[in-house]
C-alpha cells in the first residue's frame, strides 16, 4: 500500500514584528483585551518585496534543506493560500519556477484556514494513486493585506507567514509505520457570511477585506474540531490516548483549550504558536509543525493530529505517524 511520508519540514516569517502595544497606538484596543480574549501577544508583517510567494519560496526552500533533497526531484506542489500574489496563474506556479523544478503539476488551493488540512490531503491523495512521488505542500499567507486596519475586532486577530512540508510516496502498513494515516474534510457554505472578505474579481474588481462575526465562528469551530477529530481517529483505529501532539490551526488560545478540553486531550500535548504569530490562515499548521519539529518536541514515531476550521466554513483533520 502506498502511503505518503513526511520528510521534512519549513518555515517562514517577515522581518518585522508588531506586538499588541504597537497595534493599540493605531486601534482602540489594549495588549490586555487582545491577551485575554485570544492569548495573542505579538505578529509578523509583511513589509515592502515581501509576499505571499516568497514567503512560501522560503518555507519550501527550509523544507527540502531539511528532508536532505533537491528541488528538481519534486514533482508535486500544493500551496494552500486565501492571500495569492495576483488572482491568476497560481502562486504555486511562481514558487515551482523559484525552486527550479518547473514541469511537474502546480496548483493553489482556496480553503482559507482549513487550506493547510485541503492542500496535505489533496497531495496524499494524488501520492497514493500515484500520479505523485514527491511533494511539497506549503500554507501561505500575506492576511496583513486584506485586512481593514480601521476594524479592531478582526485587525489585531492575524499575521502573515509560511510553512511546508516534503512528501514522499513509501511503501507501508499499519498505524505504526510512518505516513498520513488518515484524513477528513468538510464545508458548510450557508457559513459564508459569519467569515469573508467583501470583494473579489468578479464581485466588485476590487481586493477588499476580511469580514467576520467573531463570536459565531467561535462556537461552531469547538464543536466542528471535536467532531472531525473524532472521525479521524475512528477511521485510522487510533484512539485519542495515543495521539502525542496535536497541531492547531492557531486563532485563538481559548479555542484551542476548548477543542482539547472536550476531547479529553492534555493541554501539554497541543502545540500553541498564537501567542508568537497570531492567527495566519494557512500557514499556521505547518508553522506550529515546523517550530515543535525544530525544538526537539515532535520526534519521529510520535503520532500527530492536524487540525483546522476556516472560512467557508470549512474545517479538517489528518493524523500522521512520524
Ligand atoms: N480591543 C478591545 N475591545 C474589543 C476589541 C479589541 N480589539 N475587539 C472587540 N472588542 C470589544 C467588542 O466591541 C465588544 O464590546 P461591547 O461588549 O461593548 O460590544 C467586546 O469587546 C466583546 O466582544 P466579543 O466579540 O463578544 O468578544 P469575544 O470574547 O467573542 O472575543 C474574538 C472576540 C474575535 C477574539 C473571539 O470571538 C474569537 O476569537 N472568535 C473566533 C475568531 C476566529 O477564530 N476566527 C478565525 C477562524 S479561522
Amino acid at each position: 500500500m502506498i502511503r505518503s511520508v513526511i520528510l521534512g519540514s519549513g518555515s517562514a516569517l517577515p522581518a518585522k514584528v508588531v506586538t499588541n502595544a504597537e497595534l493599540a497606538q493605531r486601534v482602540d484596543t489594549t495588549d490586555e483585551w487582545i491577551v485575554e480574549r485570544t492569548g495573542i501577544r505579538q505578529r509578523y508583517i509583511a513589509g515592502e518585496g515581501e509576499t505571499t510567494s516568497s514567503l512560501a519560496t522560503e518555507a519550501a526552500r527550509a523544507a527540502l534543506e531539511d528532508a536532505g533533497i533537491d528541488a528538481k526531484s519534486i514533482d508535486l506542489i500544493v500551496l494552500a493560500t486565501a492571500t495569492p500574489d495576483n488572482t491568476f496563474p497560481a502562486t504555486a506556479t511562481k514558487v515551482q519556477n523559484a525552486l527550479g523544478c518547473n514541469g511537474g503539476i502546480a496548483f493553489d488551493v482556496a480553503a482559507v484556514c482549513s487550506g493547510f488540512l485541503y492542500a496535505l490531503t489533496t497531495a496524499d491523495s494524488l501520492i497514493r494513486t500515484g500520479t505523485a512521488k514527491r511533494a511539497l505542500v506549503i500554507g501561505a499567507e500575506t492576511f496583513s493585506r486584506i485586512l481593514d486596519w480601521e476594524d479592531r475586532t478582526t485587525c489585531v486577530l492575524f499575521g502573515d507567514g509560511a510553512g511546508a512540508v516534503v512528501l514522499e510516496a513509501s511503501e507501508a502498513e499499519g498505524s505504526k509505520r510512518a505516513g498520513l494515516l488518515g484524513s477528513r474534510l468538510h464545508a458548510d457554505g450557508a457559513q459564508h457570511d459569519l467569515l469573508y472578505v467583501d470583494g473579489g474579481p468578479s464581485t466588485t474588481q476590487t481586493v477588499g477585506h476580511l469580514r467576520m462575526r467573531g463570536r459565531e465562528v467561535f462556537r461552531h469551530a469547538v464543536v466542528n474540531l471535536a467532531e472531525v477529530l473524532g472521525e479521524v481517529l475512528e477511521d485510522s483505529g487510533v484512539s485519542v490516548d495515543e495521539i502525542d501532539w496535536v497541531v492547531p490551526h492557531q486563532a485563538n488560545k481559548r479555542i484551542l483549550d476548548a477543542t482539547a478540553k472536550k476531547l479529553g486531550i492534555a493541554s501539554e500535548k497541543v502545540i500553541v504558536t498564537v501567542d508568537q504569530h497570531a492567527n495566519t490562515s494557512a500557514a499556521s499548521v505547518p508553522l506550529a509543525f515546523d517550530v515543535a519539529r525544530r525544538d526537539g518536541r515532535i520526534k519521529s514515531g510520535d503520532l500527530v493530529m492536524f487540525e483546522a476550521m476556516g472560512g467557508g466554513f470549512t474545517w479538517g483533520a489528518c493524523l500522521a505517524r512520524m
